[in-house]
């Protein structure tokens, strides 16, 4: 019998991947951070039983039609807006991806970018470095208390409900909106659920952590941030087109917010040229939610577990199609 085929879109280290060595052949595309061409991942795609892709692949119609035995997608994220899932379960594909284990990790990230915006703490950081630092003033680089202020949290999932953990601690008060009510979370966080409008009209920090969806693209727009506090500061740890890029641009530039802290952008990476940049009330870093190396390396270690699961006929781990069961079982 002829082994499976496995192709990896992304350089990881071996040590990770070594399990799959004894069930297929495996291929790797050769660069960390260089994306795999388009070209190259289709190609493979066409006789692979099973892909082990980044956020940074599409993975659509034109993959699963050109596809003839693939079986199973392992995403290294937890998001997987790249990927047309419903095309995946037509052609009886199993969609997996890294939830639960980088919750906690995105979101310390997501409350240390709310503390480097509100704080100032990456300007503050250059200013020194760039031997601006001549003297102690009273005022120099003052930002925005964090303790005892609002949060409000769109998108009250795991890594949701972790951020209002870290709040918690910071003494604030937790608003959310969510598509459903988390009356656990309500209870065991003192979190109040409210519409977007009132979280934006009350919160001094709003924090995007909602999946991108139809529903969700373009949520944060002018509107949105007008109704915001002029004091408001906006951080997106979730994916660049939940937010009307332009319309954030002109509410920051124009005062109508204080400042935002973005860990994701519409399209990925951005130039140095990026209109983002040029305001020194923005914090941007390069979608890092989940880069912690042991979260980093257990996310490896879920996808190739689900890809050696779904290639022995067992159920994934973390199935995001779950009608994939019902012709797998
Ligand atoms: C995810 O897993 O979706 C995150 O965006 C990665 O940092």
């Amino acid at each position: 019998m002829t082994k499976p085929k496995i192709f990896i879109s992304r350089k990881l280290r071996e040590d990770l991947i070594l399990p799959l060595y004894d069930i297929a052949h495996v291929e790797m595309w050769d660069h960390e951070e260089k994306p795999c061409p388009r070209d190259l991942l289709l190609k493979q795609a066409e006789d692979c039983d099973a892909l082990l892709t980044m956020l940074s692949d599409q993975i659509d119609r034109e993959v699963f039609t050109r596809q003839k035995r693939l079986k199973v997608v392992a995403n290294l994220a937890v998001g997987y807006d790249n990927i047309q899932v419903e095309e995946a379960t037509e052609h009886n594909i199993a969609i997996c991806n890294t939830p639960e284990v980088l919750t906690e990790t995105t979101a310390d990230l997501t409350f240390g970018l709310l503390m480097a915006t509100a704080r100032r703490i990456v300007e503050a950081a250059e200013f020194v470095k760039e031997g601006k630092w001549t003297g102690w003033s009273p005022f120099l680089l003052a930002g925005a208390d964090i303790h005892h202020k609002t949060i409000g949290i769109v998108g009250m999932g795991s890594i949701g409900e972790a951020v209002a953990r870290r709040a918690k601690g910071f003494s604030m008060e937790v608003l959310y909106h969510n598509r459903s009510r988390k009356e656990e979370a309500e209870k065991e966080l003192g979190a109040t659920y409210c519409s977007f409008d009132e979280l934006l009209a009350h919160s001094d920090f709003v924090v995007c952590l909602t999946p991108l969806t139809e529903e969700t693209k373009h949520l944060f727009n002018q509107e949105a941030f007008r109704k915001m506090k002029k004091s408001a500061i906006f951080i997106n740890a979730a994916r660049g087109a939940v937010v009307d890029e332009e319309a954030l641009y002109e509410a920051l530039e124009k005062k109508e917010i204080q400042a935002a802290g973005l860990d994701v952008f519409t399209k990925e990476p951005i130039e140095s040229t990026h209109p983002f940049l040029s305001l020194p009330n923005v914090v941007c870093i390069p979608h890092i939610g989940s880069a912690s190396i042991e979260t980093r390396e257990e996310m490896v270690r879920l996808c190739v577990d689900n890809i050696i699961r779904v290639l022995s006929h067992k159920e994934p781990k973390t199935l995001v199609n779950k009608k994939w069961l019902q012709t797998n079982a």
